[in-house]
């Protein structure tokens, strides 16, 4: 790997345009455990490894830019959750954060559910071998053909969520000579981002039906006539990468009062609730996300508490933790290609990948952190942008960041905590080739999806 010198850029930059940045860290070879995948680790010889295996030997095998992901940290966070919650809750990984088949049968051997939102997503679900019944089935447009696979599969719920869908699913499961398990979702009128959340008037989002006016009422009202159909809960999703858990005790108590409204006016009580996911994760060593059990007592406290108040059983809870279980799990490792220091700004660094295998940082302004891992280095520290190889400025994966001013083409850095919402939002931007998903383990690295080719770029194209 090359080790030239380069013109090395501002070291601290005095002058800061938009961004965010505090002081560069103690020491740049540092990998905090915060954001990195459990077994990620620098050696004494200053190697970085995961699962045992040094990144460099990775690269080689198996290229860059590519996601590698630490399934005994994955399997941990599954069981962490799992065992927080325990077994009078279900929980519920949310397929959309990353989903593959051998995802898939991680999440049957320790012991999880799978929510989906798509045909697509149910099919690899289901060709993995995920029971059916082990399985939720979320959106807010479902076709008629996607809700007729998954009722035919016998999946376990399906969360209805218009008044739509209620008569398309009630009727499709009559027609099927079904009676569909579901759930209704409300939207509670609450928003939470990150460290905040906001209890008022947020029903106007595409999601749920509004507990407010009525609408959550009368929507179990019609389900409760339909055959084909039996309401088995509320479900409520707040939003994701929360930190405050006070979101979720406004959501969970608007929940358990229209189970109370339910039982005054039907006497009838529903058996379970679903509080949705959304809980944050570190992405920089400033986040401070709670821990699975620290979640599981703050909702099942609330929940009770409030059902003790409303005189009812605490129902069966249900979470769908995504982000919260694959996100810490996995890094992109990238190869720096060239290095332009600016004036007075900051130095960028473009690698060969960009906002095709993370768009988060062009889409919501997400902060990321980066390390240098083909080597150590005792340079002073460097502002840098980390950007992609697309043709558009917006082509940036992070921000801003330190590293050390003698980095140079050729070396290797690895952005950690990309489990989440990369490789699933991923795309062909540029004809960019879609990076491999590679699991390590204990010394053994195998791909979980592979690489994109130019002929699979060339097989869709069929002009
Ligand atoms: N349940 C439902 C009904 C959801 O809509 C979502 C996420 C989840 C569970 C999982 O949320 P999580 O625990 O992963 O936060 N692309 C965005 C996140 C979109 C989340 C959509 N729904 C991002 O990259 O931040």
């Amino acid at each position: 790997m090359s080790r030239s010198a380069h013109p090395a850029g501002p070291r601290h930059a005095d002058v800061m345009t938009e961004g965010h940045y505090t002081a560069p860290p103690a020491d740049l070879n540092a990998l905090d455990p915060k954001v990195w995948a459990r077994t990620v680790t620098r050696t004494e010889d200053g190697a970085v490894t995961v699962g045992g295996i040094e990144v460099t030997r990775l690269a080689e095998e198996f290229g860059t830019p590519a996601y590698f992901l630490d399934e005994s940290d994955f399997r941990a966070r599954c069981r962490a959750w799992a065992d927080a919650f325990g077994p009078g809750a279900d929980v519920f990984y949310a397929g959309k954060a990353f989903l593959s088949r051998a995802v898939v049968r991680w999440l049957q051997e320790e012991g999880l559910n799978l929510d989906v939102c798509s045909g697509g997503e149910l099919t690899t679900a289901l060709d993995a071998g995920m029971p059916a019944e082990r399985i939720a089935f979320h959106g807010n447009n479902k076709t008629v053909a996607e809700i007729e696979r998954a009722v035919k599969a016998g999946v376990g719920r399906i969360v209805l969520d218009s008044f739509q869908e209620i008569a398309r699913v009630a009727h499709i499961a009559q027609r099927l000579g079904r009676r569909q398990r579901v759930q209704i979702r409300v939207t509670v009128g609450v928003e939470a981002h990150t460290h905040e959340f906001i209890a008022t008037a947020h029903e106007d989002q595409k999601f749920g039906i509004a507990l407010a006016g009525g609408q959550a009422a009368e929507a179990v009202r019609r389900a409760l006539t339909l055959d084909g159909l039996e309401l088995i809960g509320i479900h409520s999703h707040i939003g994701s990468q929360i930190f405050d858990m006070a979101g979720f005790e406004v959501s969970a108590r608007r929940v358990v009062q229209l189970l109370a409204e339910v039982r005054d006016e039907h006497g009838v009580e529903l058996p379970e609730i679903d509080l949705g996911g959304g809980l944050g994760i570190a992405y920089t060593s400033e986040d401070d996300p709670r821990e699975p059990h620290e979640i599981a007592k703050a909702l099942g406290d609330i929940v009770t508490r409030e059902c003790e108040s409303a005189g009812l059983a605490t129902p069966r809870i249900s979470v769908e933790p995504g982000r919260a279980i694959v996100g810490p799990t996995a890094f992109t490792l990238y190869e720096v290609g060239t290095i332009k220091p600016l004036e007075g700004l900051r130095t960028y660094v473009s690698v060969d990948g960009g906002m095709s295998d993370n768009i988060r940082t062009a889409l919501y302004d997400a902060e990321y952190t980066v390390a240098l891992v083909s080597r150590t280095s005792d340079a002073e520290p460097m502002l840098v942008r980390v950007v992609g190889k697309h043709c558009e400025s917006g082509d940036i994966v992070v921000k801003d960041a330190f590293l050390p001013s003698d980095l140079a083409p050729g070396d290797l850095i690895a952005v950690p905590a990309t489990g989440a919402y990369c490789r699933s939002m991923a795309s062909n931007y540029n004809h960019a080739l879609r990076p491999p998903v590679v699991a390590v383990r204990d010394g053994r690295a195998r791909v979980i999806v592979r690489r994109e080719t130019e002929e699979d770029l060339l097989r869709l194209d069929v002009g």
